[in-house]
């Protein structure tokens, strides 16, 4: 049974989002309205003419939504960027349910018809005929030694991928930092190749503290193991890197006034009760990171996590938080060792977690997802003029694929989004594709993402008009950067 019918997607042209974001900057900051100079125009007569414009818009964006409506393949037009437009193609995807197992007596069926098998549940589900589909075996992974001239850089979401050792990448839950001074990429992720066990019946599925793992890389996709940069403490049981607690989320960025690397991670205990922040700090990318100490940064409880560094070179924190009812966001010292006293509550009450933040003309955007432990969900994105708010949600960002993909955020977690230097208004986004039955097992799917056109979920007071740009993340089977990363002179 084929369970998913194509995919209407809106599509918009690069001039029309031109001028929609003309119109958004328009609209966004008003200013004191004159018709000539000197001359104030009535206040009922602007307002009118706004409500004009905006109707004539409006009805304009509606029947060209409906001319891109339709096609097999379609593209849309990313930003200022024509290498990177090949990425934004639209691709589907069908997944065929497999029938049910084992026969069922005929007065079995009657009695309780039996339900039918949701694709989340085959995920889920270890023992599914559909497994291989989700967690494509070894002789599937991806070798950047091995790879032939025609496969090479290409991206394979969610196969098992090999460092340049042939093992198999740890690095979960993670974020990527580029170094300036070796001009290298450096992934930094839970280190989980142990068992998976449960310390009782509900507990989440969790792997012993092994670690944060480092690789390092010119081009985002040939990966140099560099080891653990920061280990797990085997005695010490009052220690909270003590291996039975929790280590998750890692972040680096780099502190120029220090000079030092400066790690931030969620760290808990096994019950997920303790709810702090860690802090480790390094003279070196590739550590060993020396582990200060941690914090319920705010007084508050704090799982989900990512830092974000400006452009101005203030860093952020940014923490689930109120029992993942909302976000919160705050400035750290100079140093980027502690949080300031500064804080705004985001997001509050959508129960969001996964935060992962990137910037773009100016515009702070952060991918999210929703609270539902390992199992995969719906992203949103979320944009805002400042950093401390107010963030508005922008609706869910992923395209192509099919309904289940989609909503699922291609069956995968946000953790990081990487920018592409030179190449404005495109990223990678860098998601985790949990296996919670072998948390080892669990994979990586990196798109590509673009910032351009108008958001498609209309806001509450906007007349339905859009003021931010869409964030959009494409389903790809396989794909590769438009260049090689490693040889581009910036
Ligand atoms: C969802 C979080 O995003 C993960 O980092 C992890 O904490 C799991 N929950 C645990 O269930």
């Amino acid at each position: 049974m084929s369970c998913f019918g194509r995919y209407q997607q809106h599509y918009h042209e690069e001039d029309k989002n031109e001028n929609k974001m003309r119109m958004r900057n328009k609209y966004r900051k008003p200013t004191t309205l004159r018709c000539n100079a000197g001359t104030r125009c009535s206040f009922p007569v602007v307002v009118w003419s706004l409500v004009g414009c905006l109707l004539m818009l409006h009805l304009y964006s509606l029947v060209h939504h409906k001319d891109g409506d339709g096609g097999d393949i379609q593209f849309r037009k990313a930003h200022h960027q024509p290498l990177f437009r090949e990425l934004a193609e639209v691709e589907e995807e069908n997944f065929q349910i497999p029938p049910p197992k084992g026969k069922r007596s005929p007065r079995a069926a009657k009695r309780r018809p039996k339900r039918p098998t949701t694709l989340i549940e085959e995920f889920l589900d270890e023992s599914s005929q559909l497994r291989p589909v989700f967690f494509p075996d070894m002789k599937t992974a991806i070798d950047p030694m091995k790879e032939g001239e025609n496969e090479s850089l290409y991206y394979y979401p969610a196969r098992i991928w090999l460092d340049t050792d042939g093992n198999p990448i740890q690095a979960h839950g993670g974020g990527i930092m580029y170094d300036d001074k070796s001009r290298k990429y450096y992934w930094y992720g839970e280190y989980k190749d142990g068992p998976t066990y449960h310390i009782h019946k509900k507990a989440a599925a969790r792997v012993d503290i092994i670690g944060v793992g480092c690789y390092s890389s010119k081009d985002l996709w040939t990966w140099k193991n560099e080891g653990i940069v920061l280990t797990a403490e085997e005695t010490d049981e009052t220690h909270d890197l003590h291996k039975s607690n929790v280590l998750e989320r890692p972040k680096v960025i780099y502190n120029r006034n220090t000079d030092k690397y400066v790690m931030w991670m969620h760290i808990d205990d096994a019950n997920y009760t303790k709810a702090s922040v860690g802090v480790a700090v390094s003279k070196s990318p590739t550590g060993p990171f020396n582990y200060l100490h941690s914090k319920r940064p705010h007084g508050f409880d704090s799982r989900d996590m990512t830092i974000f560094k400006d452009d101005n070179g203030i860093a952020y924190l940014i923490y689930s938080s109120e029992d993942n009812s909302e976000l919160h966001i705050g400035p750290l010292s100079r140093d980027y060792l502690y949080v300031t006293r500064a804080m705004r509550r985001i997001l509050v009450g959508q129960h969001r977690e996964a935060p992962a933040l990137f910037k773009y003309e100016g515009t702070y955007y952060m991918v999210t997802s929703g609270c539902t432990g390992w199992a995969p969900n719906e992203a949103m994105a979320h944009a805002a003029e400042s950093i401390l708010g107010p963030w508005e949600t922008l609706g869910n960002p992923c395209i192509g694929g099919n309904k289940v993909l989609r909503h699922t955020t291609f069956f995968s977690q946000s953790t990081f989004v990487v920018p592409l230097p030179g190449f404005p208004g495109s990223f990678i986004f860098m998601a985790d594709r949990w296996n919670p039955a072998n948390l080892r097992d669990s994979r990586y799917v990196w798109l590509p993402l673009t910032v351009g056109g108008a958001a498609d979920q209309p806001l509450d007071y906007n007349f339905g008009f859009p003021l931010w740009s869409r964030v959009s993340i494409y389903w790809h089977k396989r794909w590769r950067l438009p260049y090689r990363l490693s040889e581009l002179k910036l």
